[in-house]
C-alpha cells in the first residue's frame, strides 16, 4: 500500500484529521446504554418460549454451503418475519481475522452483506490502516437478521443465532477475533462488563482459546470521533497479538 493511501486511511481512523463526521447513525449503533424504548401503554410483550432443542438444526458439522442455506431459511426467532433476507457473513474462509459486529442494519438487510453502510466504510478504512483489505478478513455479526428499527438484539435472538456464528468460527479458525462494539463483545465474552472496560486487552473466545480484542463499533466512532484514538490502539493490540501468535 502506498504512503498516501495509508495516510488517507489513518486520517479516516482519526489519527490526523476527522472524516465522515456527519454520519447518519442509527439507534443500534450507539455504545452508550440507550434510553429504554417506551412501548405504547397497551402493548405488553408476550413471554417468549425458548425454541425446543429438537427444532434447532445441528450445524456443528456443516460445511459452508449447507450452513449458509440453513441460515437463509432460519425461522428460529421472530426476526425472520421482518427481514428482507439473512446476512450470513462475507470474506475469506481462511482469514486470520474474524470481525464480528452486532446485527445487520437497513443497508445490510437490503444488500445481504454485513457492514455495507457508513459504518462499513469506516470499518474498511480501519482495516486498510492496518494493511488489511476487506476481502482478506471475514466479517459477520452476532445476529444474521436485522432487528426492527435497529433495536438491540434480544437475548433469545442471540441464542438462536449463536450456533451459526460458532460454526463459522470453527470453519475459519481465525488467529484473532475483533469484536466491534458492546453487543458483540459482551455476547462473545458472555459478560455484561461495559465495552470501555473490555477494550484495551486481549481476551479469549470461549473454549476455542482464540484471542479476542474488543473495540468500539465504527458507527459509535462516527458519532464520537474523539474515541478513534482508542480504537486505533485496539487495532494495534490485535495486530501485535496476531504477530505474536505467528512467531
Ligand atoms: N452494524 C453492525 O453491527 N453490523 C452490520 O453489519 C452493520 C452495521
Amino acid at each position: 500500500m502506498n504512503k498516501t493511501h495509508q495516510l488517507q486511511y489513518l486520517e479516516a481512523m482519526g489519527i490526523q484529521t476527522w472524516q465522515l463526521r456527519d454520519a447518519g447513525v442509527t439507534a443500534h449503533d450507539t455504545e452508550a446504554v440507550a434510553e429504554p424504548v417506551q412501548l405504547p401503554e397497551k402493548i405488553v410483550p408476550a413471554p417468549v418460549a425458548p425454541v425446543p432443542e429438537i427444532l434447532r438444526p445441528n450445524v456443528s458439522e456443516m460445511a459452508w454451503g449447507e450452513l449458509k442455506k440453513v441460515v437463509s431459511e432460519c425461522q428460529l426467532c421472530d426476526l425472520h418475519r421482518s427481514r428482507t433476507q439473512t446476512v450470513f457473513g462475507v470474506g475469506n474462509h481462511a482469514a486470520d481475522w474474524l470481525i464480528v459486529g452486532e446485527a445487520p442494519g437497513k443497508d445490510e438487510d437490503l444488500q445481504g452483506e454485513p457492514f455495507v453502510g457508513r459504518a462499513g466504510q469506516l470499518l474498511n478504512a480501519m482495516l486498510l490502516a492496518i494493511g488489511l483489505k476487506r476481502e482478506h478478513v471475514y466479517i459477520a455479526n452476532i445476529l444474521k437478521c436485522r432487528p426492527p428499527e435497529n433495536r438491540d438484539p434480544k437475548s433469545e435472538e442471540v441464542e438462536c443465532c449463536e450456533a451459526y456464528l460458532a460454526r463459522q468460527v470453527a470453519l475459519i479458525q481465525p488467529k484473532i477475533i475483533l469484536a466491534l462494539g458492546r453487543i458483540a463483545a459482551q455476547n462473545l465474552l458472555k459478560t455484561d462488563t461495559p465495552i470501555g472496560k473490555l477494550r484495551g486487552e486481549v481476551h479469549h473466545f470461549g473454549e476455542t482459546g482464540i484471542p479476542l480484542v474488543a473495540t468500539y463499533h465504527p458507527a459509535y466512532l462516527l458519532r464520537s470521533p474523539g474515541e478513534k484514538r482508542k480504537a486505533w490502539q485496539d487495532l494495534q493490540l490485535a495486530v501485535a497479538t496476531v504477530k505474536c501468535d505467528s512467531e
